[in-house]
This record gives C-alpha cells, structure tokens and sequence, in this order.
C-alpha cells in the first residue's frame, strides 16, 4: 500500500510493541482487519532509552507480511547509522528524536535520500521551538505524550499544550505537516489529541491489551474521526 500521509483525516498506527513478539504476522494481520493505517515499530536501543527491543531483521520479516506502511520511531543514539538500513528493510516513515541527534537537518535529509518519510519526534520536555529552523526537512512530527521507553504509561496532560503550540509552529512550514502523538492514548482520550491537532494516532495498549485489537483499532478511528473540526 503506498503511503499517503493526511492533515485531515485520522489515521491510526498500532504500536507492536504491546502485540505478542512470538506471534507478530498474526497480531500485524488483526490491527490490519481493523482499519490500521499505519504499523508502528518501536526500535529502542538501551542507550538513548532504558530498554531493548527491536532491530533492522524484525522490520524486514514485518515487511514481508504488513499490508499497510511501516512507520519506524527509532528511540536509538547515532541513528544516522541505521537509516538507510531500516529503508532497505522496509520502513516508509522514520522518526528520530531531536534530543538524539546533534545535526538534526542533515539526519532528516538523510532520511528522504534513504526515500522514506522523515519525522522529528519531541520528548515530553523538549520544546516545540526546536523544529522551528528545520520546517522545510519535515514529513512528520511525532509528540511524544510520554516519556519513551515503555508501553502501558499514562498520557501527560501537558501534552495537549504542546500539540496546540506544535501546530502553530506548523502552519509556517511550506506544505502541510501531519503531527503524530504517541504515548497513553486510548478511546478515553483519542478526541483531544485530535481537537488540540494530532492526525497520527499511536496506540499500543489500547489496541493490544485488549481481547480484540481489531475492534479496537476500529473503535479508535471512530472516535478520532468524530473529533475532527469540520
Ligand atoms: C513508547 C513508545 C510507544 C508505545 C506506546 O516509548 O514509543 O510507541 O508503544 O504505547 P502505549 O499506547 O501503550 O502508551
Ligand atoms: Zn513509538
């Protein structure tokens, strides 16, 4: 499925790092049955993050089976190493946090050469002015509504704060940017992330943690949609 990014519309991307790792074709496939429009892959380094999840092999064995694009959030130092590998293997999006990468323009640049779609993930206390010299390197910005490393973690309430000023920021860049939230959202609080500006929906643990992630993937782009300002 080719990859087509969205200002407008809601699009869900479960988080496999909540799904079973011995059975991930079949929780891939389940989020897919649900309306899933993006498969959302945590790769964590124990450096830059405190945990260890996944690499460069997982994302080729999920390209195999994933009908929907692969959105790759690297939570890794000295990500410039790995991008074009992470390409190789699959992935169409790839974000890389601003707190990781000491020359962010030439990382995100080196993500569309790769020819995927370059995102710039902020953590919960890094400001959104930082993005503010790199708008015209942007596909993407990924808000991280918790500190990253885990699933499971409860929403920042600040969050909302922080979408509405990163999408201030945004309305300067020259075309549009979508913003991704990522970190303790569920249908509980789906509707305002959306209203405070988040188009990309990361969910782990409301989709994974439930009997029936594919209803819930469906319940999530529901309640989302009915958010959106009309
Ligand atoms: C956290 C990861 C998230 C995580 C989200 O470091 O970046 O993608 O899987 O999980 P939930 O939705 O459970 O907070
Ligand atoms: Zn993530």
């Amino acid at each position: 499925m080719t990859l087509s990014l969205s200002s407008t519309a809601v699009q869900i991307a479960p988080s496999i790092l909540s799904a079973d790792f011995a059975h991930l074709g079949r929780d891939v496939a389940a989020v897919e049955r649900g309306g899933a429009d993006l498969i959302h892959v945590d790769v964590m380094d124990g450096h830059f993050v405190p945990n260890i999840t996944i690499g460069v092999p997982v994302v080729k064995s999920l390209k195999r089976v994933a009908t929907r694009p692969l959105d790759v959030h690297l939570m890794i130092e000295h990500p410039d190493r790995y991008i074009e590998d992470f390409v190789r293997a699959g992935a169409s999006m790839i974000s890389v946090h601003v707190e990781a990468v000491p020359h962010l323009q030439r990382t995100l640049a080196l993500i569309r050469t790769s020819g995927a779609r370059a995102g710039a993930v902020l953590n919960p206390s890094t400001p959104a002015v930082t993005l503010e010299d790199v708008l015209d390197d942007l596909d993407f910005v990924l808000v991280m509504s918790v500190n990253p490393g885990f699933g499971g973690q409860s929403f920042i309430p600040r969050s909302l704060d922080k979408l509405a000023r990163v999408a201030d920021l945004l309305a300067r860049a020259p075309r549009p940017v979508p913003i991704e939230i990522d970190g303790g959202i569920g249908t509980d609080n789906i509707a305002q992330v959306v209203a405070a500006g988040a188009r990309i929906i990361v969910a782990g643990n409301a989709v994974y943690g439930t009997p029936d992630p594919a209803a819930a993937v469906a319940d999530l782009k529901q309640a989302g949609s009915a958010a959106l300002p009309r």
